[in-house]
């Protein structure tokens, strides 16, 4: 492949800024505006097979792991159906209880990763369902899995995922739509509206890039520190894992996500102000939680970094550092969040000097155990 970086320093900060559009591919021909239809031809998975789903099991590894957990509110809110999530690694030594009315749906950017494979072909040989949610066609795992849905984001070179991440979820509620449609379990009206909010990220998530100074400059600000720790409720504590994983990769700083709620378990103990804690706080039904949990936080003497919504008044007079982004519905809201974490991790890497294209001991693709 003879990949160009387009005048950006690192492959990385392209990819990053390559979203708008790859989201926009992903969905073209999928899903229209106005339609309350859906369209994925390629997956030939039966109304009845759906319909008579007992669970549906994702797996992956890394960042198509945390893409997993995300959508397992999609699945459970459009479907009603059980929804369990797993690292590739744990589900092929740990019996996992499944059959032929279970889906198992795979994740991975490449389509090589080992662990990912061997969880495939454990499914298969159980007579599951399979579906892949990839980005390499002709890869192993696509080539295995019953069902492919590509992902249409163009080779990724940056070790740490970012393009591949949104492409990721995007499929993955496109599925959810599709599904909710042909169990009937989301009205019309609500998978129009729904369908017409996927299609305003790529426009959300192109304005939100315009404003990525203010990242950098929250990113100069707080490079010198040696731990983070990234809070997210709901579909935002995926995001948290997610925030936290790429600072970790390319940067070196110790960074840990956390499920907000769980921070007075543990993490509580750590605060002080040697320590940011990026509240990850979009308007939402867990919005009023999540600011309890920065008070918190606050009390104890922790400087907070929020990402919130454009049109939140109140999130200045709690934090120290703000990161506005697009309003969406909440349940929209990872594609948004995760943007600022990206960019927060490959600023704070770049200030720090790091190799981020091909940070210490870490594969683009892991294909051996
Ligand atoms: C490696 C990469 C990660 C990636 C993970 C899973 O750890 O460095 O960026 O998320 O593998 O890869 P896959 O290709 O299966 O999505």
């Amino acid at each position: 492949v003879t990949a160009e970086k387009d005048g950006y320093k690192h492959f990385m900060l392209k990819e990053i800024f390559e979203q708008p559009r790859t989201i926009e591919d992903t969905l073209k021909g999928r899903v229209f505006p106005d339609e309350a239809r859906v369209y994925v031809e390629e997956v030939k998975i039966e109304t009845k097979f759906i319909k008579d789903l007992s669970k549906i099991c994702i797996i992956g590894c890394g960042t198509s792991y945390n893409a997993g957990l995300v959508a397992k509110f999609l699945f459970e809110k459009f479907l009603r159906v059980t929804v369990e999530v797993d690292i590739a690694s744990e589900f092929r030594y740990r019996e996992p209880v499944i059959d032929n009315k279970t889906l198992v749906i795979v994740i991975s950017q490449s389509g090589e990763t080992a662990d990912t494979l061997a969880a495939l072909r454990l499914a298969n040989k159980k007579g599951c369902q399979t579906l892949a949610v990839c980005n390499v066609m002709e890869s192993s795992i696509s080539r295995e899995a019953q069902h492919v849905i590509y992902t249409r984001c163009g080779p990724e070179i940056g070790v740490a995922s970012t393009k591949a991440f949104t492409g990721q979820l995007t499929a993955l509620y496109i599925l959810a739509l599709d599904w909710a449609a042909k169990k009937e379990s989301l009205s019309k009206d609500v998978l129009k509206e729904y369908i017409k909010e996927l299609w305003s990220i790529p426009v959300k998530v192109g304005d939100f890039l315009k404003t990525s100074d203010n990242v950098k400059e929250v990113a100069k600000n707080f490079s010198a520190k040696r731990d983070f720790l990234y809070l997210g409720r709901h579909v935002n504590f995926p995001i948290a894992l997610e925030g936290a994983l790429k600072l970790k990769e390319i940067s070196y700083i110790h960074a840990e996500g956390y499920a907000a709620g769980e921070m007075k378990h543990g993490p509580i103990a750590l605060i002080d102000e040697s320590m940011p804690i990026v509240a990850i706080a979009p308007l939402g039904d867990v919005y009023e939680k999540i600011l309890s949990n920065i008070s918190e936080a606050k009390a104890r003497g922790a400087i907070v970094i929020a990402v919130a919504s454009e049109n939140d008044k109140e999130i200045k007079q709690k934090s120290d550092a703000q990161i506005y982004v697009p309003a969406t519905s909440e349940l929209f809201s990872p594609f948004i969040t995760v943007i600022p974490l990206q960019l927060l991790a490959y600023f704070v890497a770049e200030v720090l000097g790091k190799d981020v294209d091909q940070p210490r001991n870490l594969a683009k693709s892991v294909t051996v155990e």
